[in-house]
């Protein structure tokens, strides 16, 4: 039996949900002080399978399965989140200034749909804050490190292109000698800059062409560029050519589309009360659609795909897995299952490959793209 789904989702479940995500982040960030308690945990949780564990761009993951952006936005608590079995742990996103987000309430449950309404905006402690807090942990899973331009609010002037991309540019420079990887969300979908700034294929070139150029070198972690789900073919060759000049890029990664996806069974009365853009299993479709055509346009010699969107099973990462990802992430399942899933997901992960005959997941990577 799940015992966090039996007893403490109920009474979690009463509670509101910004309020029992910051109680998750303030207990995990105590038992993160704990060395042995995290270490004693991750001797339970730790991906067993040598068949899980892929290689790329220089990195090393356990399993292809880590944890999305958004849970711990400003790393406060990446030893214990990591000792529950993520092969890779993204934090953020963080913008170069610390930023309060939107206006309360702007997280929401929608049980019937098993997903959240998310309409955080992008609340973080800013780079420096970050940079510090990171700079301090000892051992640690590959790090993701998912960066974004400041939400000055709505009642703030528009900011100009240079001062949104010279945003990004200060935050990667802070925090690359501190991250596996950095991975530049491109669409929050919440917040003005991040719905549909970079739809523009010359500012993400402008952006691109700042990171090579950075001082001290230009970038040299593996970079993703974190895209909602396309509308349409012609916009993910565009952003395919817009990227094309830029060495940096190891590849992309799926986020929520905006607005409500068809088909929710929650009633849409609540749904209008709820803003924000959808997560958990009625975001998988546009998420695979869009893994599964970045994988196939894509110059596959060159690029890595990170998919997310309603995993809550093996069989739900297998299927991204299958569909063109080399990592996956999963942050609402965490919500309705608990931490327990992420193990589960692991063990999961390796009987599907043992019944498949493979020997090592990287096999599998687009084989049904
Ligand atoms: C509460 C919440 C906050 C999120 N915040 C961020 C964020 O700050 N940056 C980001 O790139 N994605 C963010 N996301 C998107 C997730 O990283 C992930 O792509 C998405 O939730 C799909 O996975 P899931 O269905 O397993 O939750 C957020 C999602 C949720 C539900």
């Amino acid at each position: 039996m799940n015992l966090y789904r039996a007893l403490l989702a109920p009474l979690l479940f009463r509670l509101d949900a910004e309020n029992v995500h910051a109680l998750a982040i303030r207990g995990a960030e105590l038992a993160s002080s704990s060395p042995r308690l995290c270490s004693h945990i991750a001797r339970r949780h730790a991906p067993r399978s040598a068949r899980l564990a892929i290689e790329f761009a220089g990195l090393r993951f356990a399993t292809p399965l880590g944890l999305a952006a958004g849970f711990d936005k400003s790393a406060r608590a990446v030893p214990l989140l990591a000792a529950l079995g993520f092969g890779h742990v993204e934090v953020g996103s963080i913008s170069a200034q610390p930023s309060a987000g939107n206006p309360k309430p702007r997280l929401f449950r929608i049980p019937q749909d098993r997903g959240i309404v998310v309409n955080y905006g992008l609340p973080n402690d800013g780079a420096e804050r970050v940079a510090q807090r990171v700079g301090a942990l000892r051992a640690r899973p590959p790090l993701g490190i998912n960066i974004v331009s400041t939400n000055r609010g709505a009642s703030a002037p528009p900011e100009s292109d240079e001062a949104v991309i010279a945003d990004y540019l200060e935050s990667a420079r802070r925090l690359q000698p501190l991250a596996d990887y950095l991975c530049l969300n491109l669409s929050c979908p919440n917040t003005r800059e991040g719905r549909g700034f970079f739809h523009e294929p010359a500012r993400l070139a402008r952006l691109l062409q700042g990171l090579d150029t950075m001082a001290q070198g230009g970038i040299r972690k593996p970079i993703f560029l974190k895209v909602a789900p396309f509308q349409s073919p012609a916009d993910l060759e565009a952003l395919l050519a817009a990227v094309e000049p830029a060495r940096c890029v190891t590849g992309f990664s799926v986020n929520l589309p905006p607005g409500k996806p068809p088909g929710l069974k929650t009633p849409a009365a609540q749904l209008a009360v709820m803003p924000g853009a959808v997560s958990g299993p009625a975001a998988a479709p546009a998420a695979d659609a869009t893994l599964r055509e970045l994988y196939r346009r894509m110059d596959r010699s060159r690029y890595r795909l990170i998919g997310s969107g309603g995993i809550f099973t093996a069989e739900d990462a297998y299927r991204k897995i299958r569909l063109g990802a080399s990592l996956v992430q999963l942050m609402t399942a965490l919500v309705y299952e608990g931490p327990g899933v992420v193990a589960s997901i692991n063990s999961g992960l390796a009987r599907l490959l043992e019944r498949d005959g493979v020997r090592h997941i990287g096999d599998v990577v687009g084989v049904d793209a």
